[in-house]
């Protein structure tokens, strides 16, 4: 029998090979210049991934178009003059021998009209989204192709700044979920109604991804396990699985797994909620909606983040069951992502036949060091799933607003200086 693969031993993701199984997942840094190109506060952020010895790092989402932008202070790969900037990134992790993947994404309707700079939001269908309230306009047939190219332009842009790789957004509800999932795409073209005519627009950018970028540019894919839309017409495992395996065949060399739509709620951040609602409101996004949105959630928000907790309470890999059948279905590499901090429960799910991979998100956000602590033995800031990073999303650069892995946060970065 085959030791299981221990979290330091390379992986090969298509044409490239990190140098270890602990990546650092997408999280939005909101941390770019207002019109979106890489600023000094982005570069610093990346560095310090880079130093912590973190083997592959997934940008947070980049927007491929103007009209896909979901936040402030998104970076952006919408144009050539974002090139010189974006180089700076691969440049960093370069150096320290990280591979660097730029997570591609267009928003659809998941977005706070006027907040990003978005006033006309799109999507497959006129859906509008819950949680932020847009009413989004069905995107015309004459448009998709303005949208395919959009995502392989990006990729070559990355390219060209020494990205290692990109990895397409089609998980979390945004565009492209929103044209696979029935639920969203109420389409009566060719875009819309059987599993081949949703799938159509992700696998012509795929198709079309690969084609530009060529065989030695890595395109991973980050995808729900199930979309988590009880009583509405969401995916489930067998569907994403089918879609996963038609994407693998045209040319996708590794694919991470999550779950959800902002419409589901938070299972895709599945935590303690303390004081969550209260500081969406005072600090984050939450400033924007809409005055009954503000109001719920002033008014109640000790109510929603008690029923936040018991509805999507924190879990070491709480996406492993999906992962599992991704790994047991596809003949590439599977991430899997959700809650892992410990070396124990990422060494569980290694050896558990559950991922070929472990990606992180918030344990990043608490511990840049994270990979060199998990290496070493050493402690580092432990996040606790609080969700205040998360609360503040999309407003101000991303950090750990835990009072006391925060305190620690700034006690490990001075060490650091001086070092
Ligand atoms: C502050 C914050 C920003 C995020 N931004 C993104 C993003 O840009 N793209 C994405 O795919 N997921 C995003 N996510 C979700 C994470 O990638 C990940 O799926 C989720 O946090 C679960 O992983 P974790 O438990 O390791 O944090 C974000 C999560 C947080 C907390
Ligand atoms: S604020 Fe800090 S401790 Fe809380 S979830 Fe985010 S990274 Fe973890």
């Amino acid at each position: 029998m085959t030791n299981p693969p221990s979290l330091f031993d390379p992986l090969r993701l298509g044409p490239i090979e990190a140098a270890g199984r602990v990546f650092k997942t997408a999280t939005a840094e909101t941390r770019a210049s207002v019109d979106g190109f890489v600023s000094d506060e982005l570069v610093e952020w990346y560095g310090l991934l880079a130093r912590g010895g973190t083997p592959l790092v997934i940008t947070g989402n980049f927007y491929v178009s103007p009209q896909g932008k979901s936040t402030y202070r998104m970076c952006g790969v919408d144009s050539d003059e974002k090139i010189p900037g974006l180089r700076r990134l691969a440049e960093i992790s370069d150096r320290f021998g990280t591979k660097l993947i730029a997570q591609l994404n267009h928003c659809g309707r998941q977005v706070i009209v006027g907040h990003s700079g978005v006033d006309d939001p799109v999507s497959a269908s006129a859906q509008r989204d819950p949680v932020m309230g847009a009413k989004p306009r069905p995107l015309r047939l004459d448009e998709l192709p303005g949208v395919v190219d959009s995502f392989a332009a990006a990729a070559l842009r990355c390219r060209e700044a020494g990205f290692d790789g990109v990895q397409i957004h089609a998980a979390h509800g945004y565009l492209l979920n929103q044209f696979l999932t029935p639920h969203t795409n109420r389409r009566r073209d060719a875009y819309g109604g059987s599993f081949e005519n949703r799938l159509r627009l992700v696998r012509e950018i795929v198709r079309e991804t690969r084609r530009r970028v060529g065989a030695d540019f890595a395109l991973l894919l980050k995808m729900n396990g199930d979309d988590r839309l009880p009583l509405r017409r969401g995916l489930q495992i067998d569907e994403n699985l089918a879609i996963a395996k038609a994407l693998v065949g045209e040319g996708i060399d590794a694919v991470e797994v999550s779950v959800g739509h902002y419409e589901s709620g938070f299972p895709m951040t599945a935590g303690r909620f303390d004081d969550f609602y209260r500081q969406l409101v005072v600090h984050g996004a939450g400033q924007y909606m809409d005055a009954v949105r503000r109001f719920s959630m002033t008014r109640f928000h000790g109510a929603l983040d008690a029923l936040s907790r018991r509805l999507w309470p924190p879990r070491e890999g709480f996406n492993l069951e999906y992962a599992a059948r991704f790994k047991h279905e596809l003949s590439v590499p599977v991430i899997v992502v959700g809650g892992f901090h410990t070396r124990a429960a990422m060494e569980g799910a290694l050896s558990g036949a559950g991922a070929d991979a472990i990606s992180c998100g918030r344990a990043f956000i608490a511990d840049p060091f994270l990979v060199e602590h998990l290496r070493t033995g050493e402690a580092g800031p432990v996040c606790d799933y609080c969700n205040l990073c998360l609360a503040r999303a999309g407003t101000g650069p991303v950090d750990c607003w835990n009072p006391v892995a925060r305190a620690e946060k700034q006690k490990l970065l001075a060490a650091k200086e001086l070092e």
